[in-house]
């Protein structure tokens, strides 16, 4: 071929890299690789090994240890032995040992962008532009928040020890995404690669190690789903982080419940990349590429629901099927591929069943004519027109190049459209109308939206979902959050069981002396008689009924949840109307401070002194969120892009709260008030041993113009009704203060779907203390962060 033809034809040539190097690397150290535990290399007492294979080429490059239940120990005994010492550096000096791994990083950038590109199967043209730089940036990131701790912090400490179980989509990022914050925060770690991608994560411990990480800080052990699950299991480990399928992140979900470790959650998602009819549509088409095409498809996040305004379908539709005409799927380490191998034949099978039930489904499939190499582990890039909303290939994480593509007519009807999943994850929409974008994006129900642009990440805004998609964040403030507890909470004593046994019982007390009345349930901004039919007597510490109040059941918890859902207009007042009902609660119980202490008083056999105490401190405390509730805002990170990220501080919807026997009102209103004053709505169960202080507050209610359906209470059996309430696909999360029982079946009982909990797994706070009672860890628990990303300039 002559220069005047290549011109022409504008073929690419092979530009291959040499994988010489990396496959040093694992020759230095195979062909068996061990684990690296405390600092060294440690041959599997399981004495399993397992073979791991380049997708690309289908053969073996080296044997890995398959870690069993006494590697699991060894690791988890390594990082407990260091966490002391790790924990007490000084934020400065975390910091430089951070530093120092981001610069590692740097230093073996290209050797980690070939290992990881002949373990994934990934272009190299992303691991050495994305993955690698990225992971640097994490750690530098970190280092900051190490150095700045303690005055970021005040008063937090690590959790101890963590497990982290990582995917094989992205193996090193996902392992900087984990162990940056974990160190940064002092804690040490044990961390389990994917079987199909265990190569970086055991360089990056190598190379830690020689970059002047203590040994134990950093513990790779290898292995299955087996060894993944002895991690969990671990009765010496303080909390699990996993990215994965929601799958295995349900079974996580169950195996934790009870135990009181800390739980995080990243996992799958469908999400939509909406093109309104006015985008530029070949920026549009340059975004699909990279939402649905980058890495293969395999990615958490990846743009798999294209939702295009029916007016433009067709134009664009045209433009994108060009476009895959062009791209190039092939040779991982030729710097001139766009998609490179799926990570194992048995993600391929997985896509093309998927493949084949969208078409037996009757969606219309485009694949460019010979895009993929017939042998290994490739396939095409896919496109499916004339897709039903509710078919499987719309509903279900393909995990592949495969993008499914369904018309909507208005804004709404895109809102719909893209809410219309379990998922929640991420979201991008594409239009030349910023005010339409800004309109759009508070409406999806997802951690992120990037407006006219896709696949954005960086280490100071934070990343995760919405319900199936899991829960907690990864990056920036809130990422730290997640590996950090406030000192006290290790202290705290075990809930006192209440001075008398609450009992159920069908006789009256009528004729009992101090009662006057029958407390009813309260659901929709009135009084409600409990479904059942029947009443629950309350006791005097001495045993005196001191009144009654309704024995909520099943459905009536089901109408509380409906007349919540409903009131969604809370969620969209203003904050400072949200701020004018909470003052306007808070001068109407102050009206009636000595009515509630003497209520408080017959309930819990308190001095007068001490329930008048109490009800000061629940008017001091709506006060608190009266303030807190426009003053909670969210934060702008500025990203090396050119994008300004909006972080949001979003309500959760309905919260379920279980309320504390502690201080009946007190603790009732310390919850109740935050949730409120992030515009979330609220099922609430009183303590069942002091409920009548709740019931009376129906009265407070009634006349401080909260909306009805806002704050809803039902009484009963706490532990009961919070597991219905878990339970309830309708409740975003649930809160539990009672026992250490009731924590664990609000756990179990969330697994189904994957709600978030937040619990006291049987441990008193001290309602009065407002270092434990009210503040940052309750809006924290009231919100969710959306990153909204916008980018600016041409
Ligand atoms: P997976 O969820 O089984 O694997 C993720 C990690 O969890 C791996 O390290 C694995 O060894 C570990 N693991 C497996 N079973 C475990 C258990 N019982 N206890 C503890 N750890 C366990 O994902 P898999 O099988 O590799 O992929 C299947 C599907 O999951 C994909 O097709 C995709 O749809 C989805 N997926 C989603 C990811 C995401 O980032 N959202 C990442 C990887 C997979």
């Amino acid at each position: 071929m002559n220069i005047q033809e290549a011109f022409d034809r504008m073929d690419y040539g092979p530009a291959p890299e040499s994988d010489g190097p990396a496959r040093e690397w694992i020759a230095r150290h195979g062909p068996k690789l061990r684990h690296f535990i405390d600092g060294g290399w440690q041959a599997p007492k399981s004495r399993k090994w397992f073979e791991s294979v380049n997708p690309a080429d289908g053969k073996t490059l080296c044997e890995i240890a398959d870690g069993g239940q006494k590697d699991v120990d060894a690791a988890v005994a390594a990082a407990r032995a260091a966490q002391g010492a790790w924990a007490k550096l000084s934020g400065h000096r975390r910091a430089r040992h951070l530093y120092a791994l981001a610069r590692m990083v740097q230093r073996h950038s290209r050797l980690l962008a070939v290992l990881e590109s002949i373990d994934n199967g990934k272009p190299i043209r992303e691991t050495r532009d994305i993955d690698v730089p990225l992971v640097a940036r994490h750690f530098y990131h970190h280092a900051g928040w190490a150095q700045l701790a303690a005055s970021e912090f005040p008063g937090h400490g690590p959790l101890g020890v963590v497990g982290q179980i990582i995917p094989w989509n992205f193996p090193l990022l996902m392992l900087a995404w984990k162990v940056a914050p974990a160190l940064a925060a002092g804690n040490t770690v044990v961390l389990k690669p994917a079987e199909f991608t265990s190569l970086t994560a055991l360089a990056f411990a190598e190379f830690a190690h020689a970059a002047g990480l203590p040994a134990g800080v950093l513990n790779v052990v290898t292995g299955g789903g087996e060894t993944g699950e002895a991690i969990v299991r671990h009765g010496d480990v303080d909390k699990i982080a996993f990215t994965g399928s929601t799958e295995i992140g349900r079974r996580i979900r169950a195996l934790t419940a009870g135990s009181g470790k800390h739980l995080t959650l990243e996992l799958g998602g469908k999400s939509p990349f909406i093109v309104f009819d006015d985008a530029d549509l070949d920026g549009a088409v340059e975004g699909i590429v990279d939402a649905i095409w980058f890495n293969q498809g395999q990615v958490c996040c990846a743009g798999s629901r294209l939702l295009v305004q029916e007016g433009i379908a067709e134009r664009l539709i045209a433009r994108l099927r060009a476009r895959m005409d062009t791209l190039r799927v092939g040779a991982p380490l030729d710097k001139s591929i766009d998609i490179g191998a799926i990570v194992a034949p048995v993600q391929l099978a997985r896509i093309r069943k998927l493949v084949e039930i969208g078409r037996a489904e009757g969606a219309e499939m485009y694949q460019p004519e010979g895009a993929a190499p017939r042998e290994g582990c490739f396939y095409p890039p896919t496109l499916f027109t004339n897709v039903h909303p509710a078919s499987t290939i719309a509903r279900e994480e393909i995990f592949g190049p495969v993008l499914v593509t369904m018309t909507f007519r208005t804004p709404d009807e895109a809102v719909a459209l893209a809410n219309n999943t379990a998922y929640g994850l991420a979201a991008s929409v594409w239009s030349e109308n910023v005010n339409l974008t800004l309109d759009v994006a508070p409406k999806l129900k997802c951690g992120v939206v990037w407006i006219n642009s896709t696949n954005q990440f960086d280490a100071a805004a934070g990343f995760g979902g919405y319900r199936e998609s899991g829960y907690g964040r990864e990056g920036g403030r809130e990422g730290m959050y997640e590996y950090l507890a406030p000192v006290w909470a290790h202290k705290l004593p075990p809930v006192a069981a209440p001075a008398i046994a609450p009992a159920t019982g069908e006789a009256s007390v009528s004729a009992v002396e101090t009662i006057d009345r029958t407390a009813k349930l309260y659901v929709g901004g009135k009084q409600a008689r409990p479904d059942s039919g029947y009443s629950r007597r309350v006791f005097a510490p001495d045993g005196r009924p001191v009144g009654e109040v309704g024995e909520g059941n099943r459905k009536d918890i089901r109408n509380a949840v409906e007349v919540a859902r409903k009131a969604g207009g809370w969620s969209s007042a203003t904050a400072h109307n949200r701020a004018q009902v909470l003052y306007y609660m808070a001068e109407n119980l102050d009206a009636r401070t000595n009515e509630f202490a003497r209520r408080i008083m017959a309930q819990t056999g308190a001095s007068l002194a001490r329930a008048r105490r109490e009800v000061t401190a629940a008017t001091t405390r709506l006060f608190t969120y009266a303030a807190w509730a426009d003053k909670y805002d969210g934060a702008v990170h500025s990203a090396p892009v050119r994008d300004v990220t909006l972080a949001m501080n979003e309500p959760l919807g309905v919260i379920g709260i279980a309320c504390p026997d502690e201080a009946p009102l007190l603790g009732f209103l310390s919850l109740a008030a935050p949730a409120i004053a992030m515009g979330n709505r609220v099922v609430a169960i009183p303590s069942p041993s002091a409920p009548l202080a709740a019931t009376d507050f129906y009265q407070v209610l009634d006349t401080s113009d909260l909306p009805g359906g806002v704050l809803n209470i039902v009484t009963g059996d706490r532990n009961g009704l919070a597991t219905v309430l878990a339970e309830h696909d309708d409740v975003e999360a649930v809160w539990y203060f009672g026992d250490a029982e009731g924590s664990a079946a609000v756990e179990r009982a969330s697994t189904g779907n994957l709600k978030r909990t937040w619990v006291n797994n049987g441990r008193a706070r001290d309602w009065y203390n407002p270092e434990q009672a009210e503040g940052h860890e309750f809006l924290r628990q009231a919100t969710q962060v959306k990153n909204i990303w916008v980018p600016y300039g041409e």
